[in-house]
């Protein structure tokens, strides 16, 4: 098969593999509703992903662990509906597939069912490989998860940066190759030294997507809120901010308030 770029309607894996073996790099951002997931779309993303960071960012908790399943499939309907070029890929969320192949395909069905998204992603390596052939034999793409799996969070205590060690860092490469094995089409890897990002990235035929994992990944994902700067109590290293939109929009909602109270709003143009 010829990988040379070509003009793509719609994202598929195949596209990912494709640009990972030109060297061509993969965006990836989150989207969790219609409205941003139209522009995040338009201006070309490659990738949306529905992450269970719509339970921090959206839905307020502290954790990823709260947000339900019918929450995550709320989510995926709109952005859906808004994506008409990206690969739209569904984080699995906390306690629908953890140690049950069967559960996982289950969850999984129900999310390609009943919003049309395109892929699922799940967090692990060897222990969720079950989990994974069997949702990839039913013809669902899958996506993995490794480095710092934000739903262990309270295995590990801390979101600090994972597998500084050798131990965990043959771990995660022997994990990797297990997930690629099981026919996952890429995995993003979170919160790693960038030199274990690198030779995993090297060894794995799959595209790796990195977020604190240095710039030899394959792509690179954010999280939408923190990227414009919606989200402003969160500043790790790894985070690039694009915009701070929490003070534009913060200005915008003051003049609106000072315009309705000195009865600026609306004028006579404004009115029928
Ligand atoms: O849920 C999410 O936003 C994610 C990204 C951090 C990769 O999993």
């Amino acid at each position: 098969m010829s990988t040379a770029k070509k003009e793509v309607k719609r994202v598929t894996t195949h596209v990912l593999r494709a640009m990972k073996e030109r060297g061509e790099k993969i965006s990836m951002l989150t989207s969790y509703d219609f409205s941003m997931t139209r522009i995040v779309d338009e201006a070309g993303v490659d990738v949306i992903l529905v992450g269970d960071s719509a339970s921090n960012v959206i839905h307020g908790h502290e954790t990823t662990l709260p947000i339900t399943l019918d929450q995550m499939i709320d989510h995926a309907c709109a952005v859906v509906k808004g994506a008409k070029r990206a690969l739209v890929v569904v984080d699995l969320p906390f306690g629908h597939y953890q140690g049950d192949s069967r559960a996982a395909l289950k969850s999984a069905i129900r999310i390609m069912k009943e919003s049309g998204a395109h892929a699922i992603k799940m967090e692990g390596g060897e222990f969720i490989v079950d989990s994974v052939k069997r949702i990839v034999s039913a013809g669902i793409p899958v996506m993995g998860h490794l480095g710092l799996m934000p739903q262990s969070i309270y295995k590990y205590g801390t979101y600090t940066v994972r597998a500084k060690e050798e131990e965990e860092a043959k771990q995660l490469i022997s994990d990797a190759k297990s997930l690629q094995k099981a026919g996952a089409f890429g995995v993003v890897l979170e919160k790693i030294p960038r030199d274990l990002a690198r030779q995993t990235s090297e060894k794995l035929k799959i595209p790796t997507i990195g977020i604190g994992a240095g710039p030899d990944c394959d792509g690179q994902v954010l999280v939408l809120h923190d990227m414009l700067g919606i989200n402003k109590d969160f500043s790790p290293r790894f985070l690039r901010r694009y915009a701070n939109l929490f003070d534009v929009i913060k200005d915008a909602v003051s003049a609106y308030i000072g315009d309705v109270k000195s009865q600026d709003f609306p004028n006579e143009k404004e009115a029928y």
